[in-house]
């Protein structure tokens, strides 16, 4: 379940904002975001280029600006990129490296979340992450309601 769950988790509209580096990534081809800028010091981006300087609460169609409330980038504990899904899914089951969080957490956020909800409405013509929100957040449930088992290391989706 975890493997189809990570078709949408390792999705450039997820991942991008998952980098396993300072940098958020963008478009299909996951490439450093330009104009340049970090994450700084709370992942907001730095003095006079805060993430929140461009990106607003919703997309900015004519400015091509992808948007949702609390624009920032997932702490770097929280890095998908080039992680398998075995990686990936004890990343998000340990509260140490999960933000805290409890499974029922993670589900929810999963299933509720804004800025995972802009994952299927990023905008400006840019592939939605597969399904729905819906569909993945039940598919999140399910997962932890049979054992939240992890994939074997090389098992891909
Ligand atoms: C705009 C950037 C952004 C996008 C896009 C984004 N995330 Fe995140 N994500 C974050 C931030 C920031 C956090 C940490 C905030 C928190 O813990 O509440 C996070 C944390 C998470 C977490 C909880 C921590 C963990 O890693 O286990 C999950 C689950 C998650 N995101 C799923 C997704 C999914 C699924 C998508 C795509 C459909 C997505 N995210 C897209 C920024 C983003
Ligand atoms: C100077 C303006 C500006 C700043 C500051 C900025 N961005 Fe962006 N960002 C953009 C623009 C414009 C795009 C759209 C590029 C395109 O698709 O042509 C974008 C795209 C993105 C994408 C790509 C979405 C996708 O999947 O293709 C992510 C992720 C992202 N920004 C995250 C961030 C984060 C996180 C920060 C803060 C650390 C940040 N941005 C700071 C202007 C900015």
């Amino acid at each position: 379940m975890f493997l189809e769950a990570s078709k949408v988790l390792r999705h450039p509209r997820c991942a991008n904002c998952h980098p396993d580096g300072d940098v958020p990534l963008q478009a299909m081809e996951a490439v450093p975001h330009e104009p340049p800028v970090t994450r700084g010091p709370a992942d907001r981006g730095v003095v006079g280029m805060e993430c929140t300087s461009c990106h607003q609460d919703r997309n900015l169609e004519n400015a091509r600006v992808p948007g949702a409330p609390n624009w920032h980038l997932a702490p770097r504990e929280m890095a998908w990129v080039g992680k398998s899904p075995r990686f990936i899914c004890e990343q998000m089951k340990d509260p140490r490296r999960n933000g805290g969080k409890s499974l029922a957490q993670i589900v929810h956020h999963n299933a509720h979340d804004e800025l995972v909800a802009w994952g299927w409405l990023p905008g400006h013509g840019r592939e939605p992450a597969p399904g729905t929100q819906a569909q993945f957040g039940e598919l999140v449930a399910a997962w932890v309601e049979t054992g939240a088992e992890c994939p074997d290391e090389g098992a891909q989706p």
